[in-house]
């Protein structure tokens, strides 16, 4: 089988000066993962150490560089899963840790559970010597800016995709076959306290089962899990639509039942991929057969980059 890895650096809006920022770091994220994929690594890890690549990067509303909640600090969702055997791991709430994602696979390897909140997730990375980090080092000035303007406007949370909202994801599949996804958010700015998204649900935020493929979405989290819309991508998958049908109907069937938006990657067993979003734009970067895609804008207004050879 030959190995995909496709990931993405959230729906929304992305403002010209910021473009090039998110498109090196979705580029890099693919190639870590890609790499891991060509020395014979598994799915899992390969969108586990994508997904760090986009959590570490300051750009990316998660890990460093997560939205602020309404009082200004940073939680942070997560997830993993594993097409193998339909094993998941979750975090939600989460502060004070740098990868929120190595959190949610140690979640789904060493606990009996699926999901970990709050003072429960900060004690179990504890007690896997996953260093607690002053929460200020996950705020970025852009992200504080923003959490001000929202805070004077007195404005509620977003509920549309607004400017670099910045979820990230990856899908994968390996050598053997297996597919996996990841995504990891800080979630929407200036939201409640305590406050947990799509992201950390699981068939909302991703889900994966090597009998179909892997989806990782990203978009507005509350109308992502009225539609369920990972599963419900793979649920279309199953009846026989394409990759791109059952994405595209996923989302329009969002737009329309709950008029939310948001965007999505994939990838089959067969080992076909595609990014889809209903969003002005989506970073979203791809690796199969060594070439490497990437693309943020929509239609007429894509500047589609050749393939570079990896
Ligand atoms: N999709 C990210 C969130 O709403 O939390």
């Amino acid at each position: 089988m030959k190995p995909v890895v496709v990931v993405h650096g959230g729906a929304g809006v992305i403002v010209h000066e910021n473009a090039e920022g998110y498109r090196s770091g979705v580029k890099r994220a693919a190639l870590r993962g890609y790499d891991i994929l060509r020395q014979g690594g598994d799915a899992v890890t390969a969108v586990e150490e994508a997904v760090v690549v986009l959590e570490d990067d300051p750009h990316f509303n998660a890990g460093n560089g997560s939205v602020l909640n309404e009082e200004g600090d940073v939680e942070m969702d997560a997830i993993i899963m594993d097409g193998k055997d339909l094993s998941s791991g979750a975090v939600s709430a989460v502060r004070c840790i740098a990868n929120p994602i190595k959190l949610a696979r140690l979640v789904m390897e060493k606990t009996d559970h699926m999901l970990l909140t709050c003072e429960g997730a900060s004690r179990f990375a504890k007690s896997q010597g996953i260093p607690e980090i002053p929460g200020e080092t996950l705020i970025s000035e852009r992200s504080k800016e923003r959490w001000k303007k929202n805070l004077n406007a007195g404005s509620k949370p977003n509920t549309t995709c607004q400017i670099g909202m910045g979820t990230v994801g990856a899908v994968a599949v390996d050598s053997q076959g297996n597919v996996a996804c990841a995504t990891s958010t800080g979630g929407l700015s200036n939201k409640m306290v305590g406050r947990v998204g799509d992201t950390a649900c699981i068939g909302s935020g991703g889900y994966a089962d090597n009998n179909i493929g892997a989806v990782s979405t990203t978009g507005h989290g509350e109308s992502i899990m009225k539609v369920t819309l990972a599963r419900l991508i793979l649920h279309y998958m199953e009846q026989g639509m394409s990759l791109e049908e059952a994405s595209d109907a996923g989302l329009n069937f969002m737009k329309t039942r709950v008029d939310g938006i948001g965007g999505v990657i994939a990838v089959n067993s067969a080992g076909e991929w595609t990014a889809k979003f209903s969003t002005k734009q989506m970073s979203w970067a791809a690796v199969k057969d060594e070439n490497l895609h990437c693309g943020i804008y929509l239609g007429e207004n894509e500047i589609t980059p050749l393939p570079e050879t990896v």
